[in-house]
C-alpha cells in the first residue's frame, strides 16, 4: 500500500514518484487562495480512497476552515503532513479546488497527477507551466456535463447548488422581514417577493430555497426548456414576450439578440418595481455576465430590497455590484460576495470530494490504488487537460450524445428510438427497415384475421388497440416520470378484478347458463387475490413516490 515516501516533517524531500506497480499516494494540500476555506477531501472520503487501494496524506490545518481537524483525518486513515513542500513531494496524485498558483506548479513533479479545478480557457499560462512540468493534468471544470455517466463528477454542478442555497440565506440576512406569510395577533404579514434572474443549477437550488422558505417566487431564464423545473421547485416563471430560442448548445445559454434584450428589459423594470428581493445567476460561458438590473431599476426598487449578484465575479448582472462586496445603494443592498461556496466550506467541501472519489472510481477500476488516465473514456478524456507534458485541451466532443440534450431535440428523434432505455441514444431505424416491419405486421394481422374465431378477434381488437393507446401513453412521459406512471397504471390496470369477480358470483339471472367449474371459480379467487397486491401495491408505490416531490 505505501509507496515508500517519507511522511511527517519531510520539508525539502524531493523524493520520486511510487513506482507505478506499487499503490499510489493521493495528497492534499491546504488551500492558498484567499478566502477560500473548501478543501478537496474530507476524511468520510479518505476512508473510501483507502479502501480503492490509495494511500491518503493531507497538509496539516488543510481542513481547518471547513472546521475538519487534522485528527479527524488520522482517525480516517490519512497521514498528516506538515507544510506544502513535503506534501507535494510525497504525492502521486493531488487533490486540490482551486486551480495552482506559480508556487505550487513549481513543487510539483514530473509524472504527477493533479485533480482541480484550472479553467484551462482563462489561464493559458498556467497551461503551458503544467505541461513544461511534464504532469498530467485533469480540470474538474472541464467534465463533459452532458454524458449522464458523468453527473457524479459534476463539481460545477455540485458547488452551483450550495451557492444558489448560500444567495438566499444572504438575502435573508440582509432583508428586514420574514419570508413567508404570517397572520400573527400583531397583524397580516405579507410573503417576500424573489425573482430569480437565471433559472441554471445555483438559480434552481435558488428557486427552492426561496420557495421552502415560504417567499413567492418568480424566475426568468432565456432558455424556455427550464420553465417546468421553476414551476417543479415551486415558483412561476416569467416568460419575456419576445419569440427567440435562447439555448446556445450543451444546456447553455446564448448572446440574445437587441430586440429580446429590450423586452426582457422591459419585464425586469416592471418585476424590480414589484418584488423585494432579485437573485441573479444569469451567465453564458466564456462572456461576461449580461446586464440584467440596470441603475435605473436599481432606484426603482421599493427601500430595504435585496439584489443578490451571484455573476459578480464574471462582471456582475447588475449595473451597481461590487465584486466581493455588499453594499448599499438607492436603499437597496447588493450582494456581490464571490465566495458563497466557501461561506458553507464544510458541505460544499463533502460534495466537492464525492464528486473527486466518483471520478477516481472511474480512473482506478481495478480497486488496486493505481490511476489510469484511459484517453479513450468519453469522460476522463473531456477532463484531462494535459497529459504527460502534452497539452489535450479542448477535448473532441464526447461520441456519446447526452441524456437531456437528446430530449431537448424530439423533432430530431425518430420514431423508432421509442423502443430503447431511457434517455438512451439510439441510432435512427432505416426506412426499409421499418417498412419490412410494417409488411410482416400486416400479414400476420391478416393471417389471424382470416383464421381465428369470431370471439377471438373482438378480444384480440381490444388487445391491440389498448397496446397503441398504452405505448403512445406512457412513451411522451419523461423517462423520469415512468415509474410513478407504471405505479398507478399497474393499480388501475388491476381492472382484471372486475373480471374475476364476474367469475366467482353466483348468475344474475335465474336460469342463466350455470356457474363455471370449481377450478375457474378457484383461479378467479387466486386472481383476485394476485391483483389485490398488485392494485394496492401500485397506488402505494405511487404514493412514496409522490411524497419525495412533497415537504
Ligand atoms: P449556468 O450556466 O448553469 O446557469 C446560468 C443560467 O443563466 C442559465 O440557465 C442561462 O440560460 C441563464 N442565462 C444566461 N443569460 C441569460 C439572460 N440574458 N437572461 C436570463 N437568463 C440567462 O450557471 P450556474 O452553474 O447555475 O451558475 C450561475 C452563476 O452563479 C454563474 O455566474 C456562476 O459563476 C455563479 N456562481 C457564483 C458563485 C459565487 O460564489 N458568487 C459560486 C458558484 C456559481
Amino acid at each position: 500500500m505505501q509507496t515508500g515516501v517519507a511522511t511527517g516533517a519531510t520539508s525539502g524531500d524531493t523524493a520520486a514518484p511510487a513506482n507505478t506497480q506499487t499503490a499510489q499516494r493521493i495528497g492534499v494540500p491546504r488551500e492558498i487562495f484567499p478566502g477560500e476555506k473548501r478543501v478537496a477531501t474530507v476524511p468520510e472520503v479518505v476512508e473510501k480512497l483507502i479502501k480503492l487501494g490509495f494511500s491518503v496524506a493531507v497538509e496539516s490545518g488543510a481542513g481547518d476552515a471547513a472546521d475538519l481537524s487534522d485528527d479527524a483525518y488520522r482517525a480516517a486513515g490519512a497521514t498528516v503532513v506538515e507544510g506544502a513542500a513535503a506534501l507535494w513531494s510525497a504525492s502521486d496524485i493531488v487533490f486540490k479546488v482551486r486551480a495552482p498558483t506559480p508556487d505550487e506548479v513549481v513543487a510539483m513533479h514530473e509524472g504527477q497527477t493533479l485533480v482541480s479545478f484550472i479553467w484551462p480557457a482563462q489561464n493559458p499560462d498556467l497551461m503551458q507551466q503544467l505541461a513544461a512540468k511534464k504532469v498530467t493534468v485533469l480540470a474538474i471544470d472541464a467534465l463533459p456535463r452532458t454524458l449522464s455517466r458523468a453527473q457524479k463528477m459534476d463539481a460545477l454542478t455540485s458547488q452551483a447548488g450550495v451557492a444558489g442555497y448560500r444567495a438566499v440565506i444572504e438575502a435573508a440576512n440582509a432583508f428586514g422581514r420574514f419570508f413567508n406569510g404570517q397572520i400573527t395577533a400583531a397583524g397580516k404579514v405579507q410573503p417576500a417577493k424573489v425573482f430569480i434572474a437565471g433559472a441554471g443549477v445555483a438559480g434552481l437550488a435558488a428557486i427552492g430555497t426561496a420557495a421552502g422558505l415560504g417567499a413567492i417566487v418568480r424566475a426568468n431564464d432565456t432558455r424556455a426548456e427550464v420553465a417546468d423545473q421553476v414551476k417543479s421547485l415551486g415558483g412561476e416563471f416569467v416568460k419575456v414576450e419576445y419569440e427567440e430560442e435562447g439555448g446556445g448548445g450543451g444546456g447553455y445559454a446564448k448572446v440574445m439578440s437587441e430586440g429580446f434584450q429590450q423586452a426582457q428589459r422591459e419585464m425586469y423594470a416592471k418585476q424590480a418595481k414589484e418584488v423585494d428581493i432579485i437573485i441573479t445567476t444569469a451567465l453564458i460561458p466564456g462572456k461576461p455576465a449580461p446586464k440584467l438590473i440596470t441603475a435605473e431599476m436599481v432606484k426603482s426598487m421599493k427601500p430595504g430590497s435585496v439584489i443578490v449578484d451571484m455573476a459578480a465575479e464574471q462582471g456582475g448582472n447588475c449595473e451597481l455590484t461590487v465584486p466581493g462586496q455588499s453594499v448599499v445603494k438607492h436603499g437597496v443592498t447588493i450582494v456581490g460576495y464571490t465566495d458563497l461556496v466557501s461561506r458553507l466550506s464544510r458541505q460544499s467541501s463533502t460534495l466537492y470530494s464525492t464528486n473527486l472519489f466518483r471520478l477516481t472510481e472511474e480512473l482506478c477500476k481495478t480497486k488496486d490504488g493505481i490511476v489510469n488516465v484511459n484517453m479513450e473514456d468519453d469522460a476522463i478524456r473531456g477532463l484531462t487537460v494535459t497529459k504527460d507534458g502534452a497539452i489535450t485541451w479542448p477535448a473532441p466532443a464526447p461520441k456519446v450524445a447526452a441524456a437531456p440534450a437528446a430530449a431537448a431535440k424530439p423533432a430530431a428523434m425518430p420514431v423508432a428510438k421509442k423502443g430503447h432505455g431511457h434517455g438512451a441514444p439510439s441510432e435512427p431505424m432505416a426506412g426499409n427497415k421499418l417498412a419490412i416491419m410494417f409488411g410482416v405486421s400486416a400479414a400476420l394481422f391478416w393471417f389471424v384475421g382470416a383464421n381465428a374465431p369470431q370471439a377471438f378477434l373482438a378480444h384480440f381488437t381490444v388487445f391491440v388497440l389498448a397496446c397503441f393507446v398504452g405505448y403512445m401513453v406512457v412513451w411522451n412521459v419523461k423517462p423520469a416520470l415512468h415509474t410513478p406512471l407504471m405505479s398507478v397504471t399497474n393499480a388501475i390496470s388491476s381492472i382484471i378484478a372486475i373480471g374475476a369477480l364476474v367469475q366467482i358470483a353466483p348468475p344474475l339471472v335465474v336460469g342463466a347458463a350455470g356457474r363455471p367449474d370449481d377450478w375457474i371459480r378457484w383461479l378467479a379467487a387466486a386472481g383476485i387475490v394476485l391483483t389485490s397486491i398488485n392494485m394496492f401495491g401500485g397506488f402505494a408505490v405511487t404514493q412514496r413516490m409522490l411524497a419525495m416531490f412533497r415537504k
